[in-house]
């Protein structure tokens, strides 16, 4: 357990626990506010984020930053994003569950230290794991569940938005959930 924000990511960043430590270019930590009431929480790296050592910085991090902009939200203000793993799983596979099963501990360690009152997973591999194991998106977007005294919530991942744009209106309706749950 870490009580201590430099220590913790000091220690990520070396980490070598799985063998995505192999083949990345970047580690990617997390970027945002440590005291935000809010988090995101994606899969795990794309290519762009490899190479630049930040979570959702190609054309989804482009619709996620003007999503989250709609209700006054920020990467660089008021929110945390973080990812279920920090290194980039090859070929944008989705994380194993026995890489997600270990690198889940230095998010488990990020939640403690930045105590939001609200986790929002981007996506099935994020809602699944941090939600539950039979999470499906396109029934369960927009709920919110408490659990250990933080509301999680799932919602579309925004490369799948970009795949699939007839639910951006969905989206857009569970982040204006978020927004009245956050400014009550
Ligand atoms: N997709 C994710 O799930 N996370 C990122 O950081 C980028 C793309
Ligand atoms: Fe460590 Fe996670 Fe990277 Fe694996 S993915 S090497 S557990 S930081």
């Amino acid at each position: 357990m870490y009580n201590n924000w430099e220590k913790l990511e000091e220690d990520c960043r070396k980490c070598d626990k799985c063998d995505l430590c192999k083949t990345r270019t970047n580690l990617v930590f997390g970027i945002g506010n440590r005291n935000a009431d809010v988090l995101f929480v994606g899969e795990g790296p794309g290519e762009n984020e490899d190479l630049q050592g930040e979570p959702f910085v190609g054309r989804s991090g482009k619709l996620l930053d003007s999503m989250l902009k709609c209700i006054d939200l920020d990467r660089n203000e008021n929110i945390y994003i973080a990812n279920i793993v920090k290194c980039r799983p090859p070929k944008n596979r989705d994380p194993l569950p026995q890489e997600q099963d270990i690198c889940i501990e230095w998010l488990r360690e990020q939640v403690r230290l930045i105590k939001p009152k609200i986790i929002v997973c981007l996506g099935r591999v994020s809602a699944q794991r941090l939600i539950s194991p039979d999470f499906k998106v396109t029934q369960q977007h927009g709920e919110f569940i408490e659990k250990n005294g933080i509301l999680f919530m799932g919602t579309f991942h925004p490369a799948a938005l970009l795949r699939n744009p007839n639910n951006k209106p969905l989206a857009f309706e569970d982040f204006i959930k978020l927004r009245d749950k956050l400014t009550k």
